[in-house]
C-alpha cells in the first residue's frame, strides 16, 4: 500500500534556483539561506527515501496564462522538463513523472467531488523546481517521481485555505488506496510573506509568518478558517501562496510533528520559510461519496 510518510514547506524563490546553478550557495548573501536545508538535504539522501512526491506548486504564467486557469490541476505525463521563464530552461534534470498514481489520485479526487483537470503535457518553472533544488541539491537526475499539482494562486480568486486543507485530506484518501508500496512524500511549496509590486513592495512579516508555521504543527486546523484578505493584508499580495501549504497539512492527517524548521529573511524579496513535518495521527476524516461513488465506477468498467 501507498502511505505519505512526512510534507514538506519550502519557498520557492527564483533567485535560489539561481545560487544553485551558478555555483553561488556558500557565497555570503546565499549560505544562510542555503544552510538551513544541510539538515533535511542528509534526512532525505540517507533516511526518509521518498519514491514519490506529490508536489503542489503554483504555476506563475509559463504553462497557464490567462486563456486557462485551473484551479487545481494534476500531472499525469511521465515526465515534464523545465519551463523557459525568459532565461532559458533551468539547466536541472528532467522531471519523471509517475502516471500510475497520478491518474490513480485523479481519479480517486474526481470520485471524492474535487474536479480535477488533468494535465498531460507541461513545463515546470521556479515553482516546481527551485524547491527539488532546495531539498536534493546537485544531483545527475533527481532519485525520486514527482506528480505536479498545480493551483491557481496567481489570479483572483484563489482556493480558499479550507477547500485546499479538504483537498489534502482528499489527496490522503487516494494515496492510501493506492495498492503499489509506495513512499509518498507530500510538499507544499511557495510563500512566505512577501509583495513583489505596488507601494508595499518588499513588505515581510515575521511574527505572522512563524505563527503560520507554528499552526502546522500538532492538531490544530486554525489555519483552514484564514481569510484570503488576511493573507494580503498580512503577508503581501503574493503571500497567498501559502495555501499552497494547507494542502500538505491536509494531507498529514490530525496531528504532526515537526522533525526540521528554518527561517530567513530577506532572500530577495521574500520571508524563506522551511518546515518537515511528520505525521503523528495520520488519520483522515471520511469521505461521504468517494466509496460509493468507486463501486459505481467498478461497475462501469
Ligand atoms: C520572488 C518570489 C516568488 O515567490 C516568485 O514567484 C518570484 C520572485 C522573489 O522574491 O524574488
Ligand atoms: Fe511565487
Amino acid at each position: 500500500m501507498a502511505r505519505i510518510t512526512a510534507g514538506i514547506g519550502c519557498s520557492h524563490i527564483p533567485v535560489l534556483g539561481f545560487a544553485h546553478d551558478t555555483g553561488k550557495e556558500q557565497d555570503e548573501y546565499f549560505k544562510p539561506a542555503f544552510d538551513g536545508f544541510n539538515w533535511t538535504r542528509k534526512w532525505m539522501k540517507e533516511e526518509a527515501k521518498p519514491d514519490v512526491i506529490i508536489l503542489v506548486y503554483n504555476d506563475h504564467a509559463s504553462a497557464f496564462d490567462m486563456s486557462i486557469i485551473p484551479t487545481f490541476a494534476i500531472g499525469t505525463a511521465e515526465k515534464f522538463e523545465p519551463a523557459d521563464e525568459g532565461f532559458g530552461p533551468r539547466p536541472v534534470p528532467t522531471v519523471e513523472g509517475h502516471p500510475d498514481l497520478a491518474w490513480h489520485v485523479a481519479q480517486s479526487l474526481i470520485l471524492d467531488e474535487f474536479d480535477m483537470t488533468m494535465i498531460g503535457d507541461m513545463d515546470v518553472d521556479h515553482g516546481l523546481t527551485v524547491p527539488l533544488t532546495m531539498m536534493y541539491g546537485d544531483v545527475e537526475k533527481w532519485p525520486v517521481k514527482v506528480i505536479p499539482l498545480a493551483v491557481n494562486v496567481v489570479t483572483y480568486p484563489p482556493p480558499s485555505g479550507n477547500r485546499c486543507w479538504a483537498l489534502g485530506e482528499a489527496i490522503a484518501r487516494a494515496v492510501n488506496s493506492f495498492p503499489d508500496d509506495l513512499n509518498v512524500q507530500i510538499w507544499g511549496t511557495g510563500g512566505l510573506s512577501h509583495q513583489l509590486q505596488g507601494p508595499r513592495a518588499g513588505l515581510i512579516n515575521k511574527e505572522w509568518d512563524n505563527a503560520f508555521l507554528d499552526k502546522l504543527i500538532g492538531d490544530t486546523q486554525e489555519l483552514r478558517n484564514v481569510p484570503h484578505i488576511e493573507y494580503l493584508r498580512e503577508t503581501g499580495s503574493e503571500g497567498i501562496e501559502m495555501v499552497m501549504w494547507l494542502i500538505m497539512r491536509g494531507a498529514l492527517g490530525k496531528s504532526t510533528k515537526a522533525l526540521h524548521r528554518h527561517y530567513h529573511i530577506p532572500m530577495s524579496n521574500t520571508a524563506l520559510g522551511h518546515i518537515v513535518l511528520e505525521p503523528e495521527d495520520s488519520s483522515v476524516p471520511p469521505s461521504p461519496t468517494l466509496e460509493g461513488n468507486n463501486d459505481a465506477a467498478q461497475a462501469m468498467i
